[in-house]
């Protein structure tokens, strides 16, 4: 899943783990029960790191995954979809768009109704936040065969996820 805070991503992911008997990974989830609706900096990269190295040994053995992080970077996005194809699976970018008007209705809405699924994210961040994201291109949608290389200075996806996600401990092909 690709998108903003709000945007629809867990709503939609949920939808599709039961449509294909899925496993669904949110780290919102995780976060919210280990660390009782803080967030300690640094945290949710350990968790969004396990949650990886999980659905990659879910897909080892044969089970599918709906990974219901945000991805605002490209360069996250290609590298999970390396790590998908590592082990023999594939990989599909699903994105939703969001106006600002609809996700800050919808941001306003969730924090009235279910305070304790969500973080509370404050009006002005809104704004920065859709400047940062990156949104997926027509190649990564298209989700053809071809994954862009790392930035530079980086010998491959798997060292550059490893960087990224501090406690995504890849385990050896056919390892269990
Ligand atoms: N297609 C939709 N139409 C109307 N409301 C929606 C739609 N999708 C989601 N919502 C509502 O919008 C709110 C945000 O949706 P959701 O929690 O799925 O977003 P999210 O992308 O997972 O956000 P976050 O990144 O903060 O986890 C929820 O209250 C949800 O019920
Ligand atoms: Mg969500």
């Amino acid at each position: 899943m690709v998108g903003l805070p709000g945007a629809g991503k867990t709503t939609r992911a949920r939808e599709l783990a039961a449509a294909h008997d899925a496993l669904r990974l949110t780290p919102d989830e995780w976060m919210i029960s280990l660390f009782d609706g803080t967030q300690p900096d640094g945290k949710r990269d350990l968790v969004e790191g396990r949650l990886i190295a999980l659905a990659l040994r879910a897909l080892s053995v044969g089970t599918d995954v709906v990974l219901d992080f945000g991805l605002w970077g490209r360069d996250e996005r290609s590298a999970l979809r390396w790590l998908a194809v590592s082990v023999g699976a594939s990989c599909r970018v699903v994105y939703l768009p969001v106006a600002e008007d609809v996700q800050r209705a919808r941001i306003a809405h969730r924090q009235a109704t279910a305070p304790h699924t969500t973080f509370p994210m404050a009006e002005a961040d809104i704004g920065v936040w859709r400047d940062q994201f990156q949104a997926p291109d027509a190649a990564e949608l298209r989700g053809g065969p071809t994954i862009p290389n790392p930035p530079s200075g980086w010998t491959g996806w798997q060292a550059w996820a490893v960087d990224r996600w501090p406690s995504l401990d890849l385990e050896p092909p056919g390892a269990s």
